[in-house]
């Protein structure tokens, strides 16, 4: 280590770990690994053809302004599509509550920098998008987590921790909620738990951030509305991203706050990256114009729907008694309990030897729980490799729970 670098790195930074799902996704890169691990969409979803064909248009039709910076608030047809599409779904916002971010990553660290002073509290899942969570923390932020029941986070519990952090003096800056298909628990709320946890921020006065990656990639079921537009306060900020319906290489997001929140928010952007890669927001925002992204993400849909139909049957077919897992109406993953006396550190040592991978569930919860939980991602791996996957996992916790019977 260069010698004396600890000392000038700051107080957060020292404090920074890696990305435990980052790691696992750098063990596991070898060709004959069947990776359930990494919140991958699938390659058949990426439209290829169809993003060189506009690249080139825009680089003919507005070569220029596409290669230079643009505004914070991002490219003015981006931003004109993405509220067309939300007021399509009943939501009417305003152009001054919609700010482009470069990712949902990007949205949850300048979030962290506005709100978060260090020891503030901010509430989040058992379990928790870790993103989510390193974001936070690196603003120094302590995180308090409330369990699940089969409806997302538990009231009961939530009030009951916000009670108690406001009797002892402290400071709670927001509630971190996953509402639709939340990563990693395949859970989604419906509009009662929603109402509730909207009710508890009106009662302490606490912002809300709705985090929602996942919420247009629904199978089946009926659509909850957005807590965004259940909300009569402006205490909800909602984050919505290209990444799972259209390419996460494109790192381009967006989000819906307050104007005051929204102001703010592009300020503290302006430090951060100037402006979101204003080419990728043309090549989308016509993307969208010419009614691609509807149209390709039906078949994404149809694609995931398939893939957690034959993971889920897998499941039935080869776990043992014991094990249980969720079974998500959306979104790209299950989330698997083991037996309370299996440890999924040790099942995921023994899955790597066998060639799968999955993430374990611990990674998602800031307590320091959920050793016998693990993630498991369907959107990925093709057929033929979830039916041998989850084949080897099983047999990787068959024999783990027949050496416990053994004992
Ligand atoms: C809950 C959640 N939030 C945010 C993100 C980050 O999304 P983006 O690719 O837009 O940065 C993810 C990515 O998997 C996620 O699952």
């Amino acid at each position: 280590m260069l010698p004396g670098i600890n000392d000038k790195f700051s107080e957060s930074a020292r404090t920074m770990k890696r990305s435990a799902i980052r790691e696992i996704l750098k063990l596991i890169q070898k060709p004959e690994m069947i990776s359930f691990a990494g919140g991958l969409p699938s390659p058949l979803s990426f439209p290829v053809e169809e993003v060189k064909e506009i690249t080139t248009h825009i680089l003919e039709t507005q070569g220029a302004e596409a290669l230079q910076y643009g505004t914070t608030e991002g490219d003015p047809l981006l931003r004109e599509m993405i509220l067309k599409r939300h007021a399509g779904q009943g939501l009417n916002a305003k152009p001054e509550n919609l700010a482009i971010s470069t990712g949902s990553q990007q949205a949850l660290d300048i979030l962290g920098k506005i709100f978060i002073d260090p020891g503030d509290y901010v509430i989040c899942g058992l379990p928790s998008y870790l993103g989510g969570i390193t974001a936070f923390n690196a603003y120094r932020a302590k995180m308090k987590g409330i369990p699940f029941d089969d409806k997302g986070m538990r009231i009961d519990l939530l009030e009951e921790a916000v009670q108690r952090l406001t009797d002892l003096g402290k400071k709670i800056k927001f509630i971190y909620i996953i509402p639709d298909f939340q990563n990693p628990a395949g859970i989604t709320m419906p509009e009662e738990r929603r109402l509730e946890i909207l009710e508890i921020a009106e009662r302490y006065d606490l912002l809300v951030i709705e985090d929602s990656p996942y919420r247009d990639i629904r199978f089946e079921g009926t659509p909850q509305k957005m807590v965004y537009q259940l909300d009569k306060s402006g205490r909800v900020i909602t984050l919505c991203t290209f990444s799972k319906i259209f390419a996460p290489g494109f790192r381009v997001a967006w989000l819906l706050g307050h104007s005051d929140i929204i102001d703010k928010f592009i300020m503290a952007k302006q430090s951060a990256d100037i402006c979101s890669p204003v080419i990728l927001q043309k090549i989308i925002a016509e993307y969208m114009q010419r009614g691609l992204l509807e149209k390709n993400m039906g078949k994404t849909i149809a694609l995931y729907r398939r893939r957690r139909d034959l993971m889920l049957e897998c499941f039935e077919k080869h776990m043992p008694a014991g094990v249980s897992w969720t079974r998500p109406e959306g979104g790209l993953f299950l989330f698997i309990t083991l037996p309370e006396t299996i440890n999924a550190d040790e099942a995921f040592a023994r899955a790597v030897k066998n060639n799968v991978a999955f993430v374990k569930g611990s990674v998602f919860y800031c307590n320091d729980t959920g050793k016998n939980t693990m993630r498991i991602n369907f959107s990925y791996s093709d057929d033929e490799l979830i039916e041998e996957g989850i084949k080897r996992l099983a047999a990787v916790i068959n024999g783990m729970i027949a050496e416990q019977d053994n004992s």
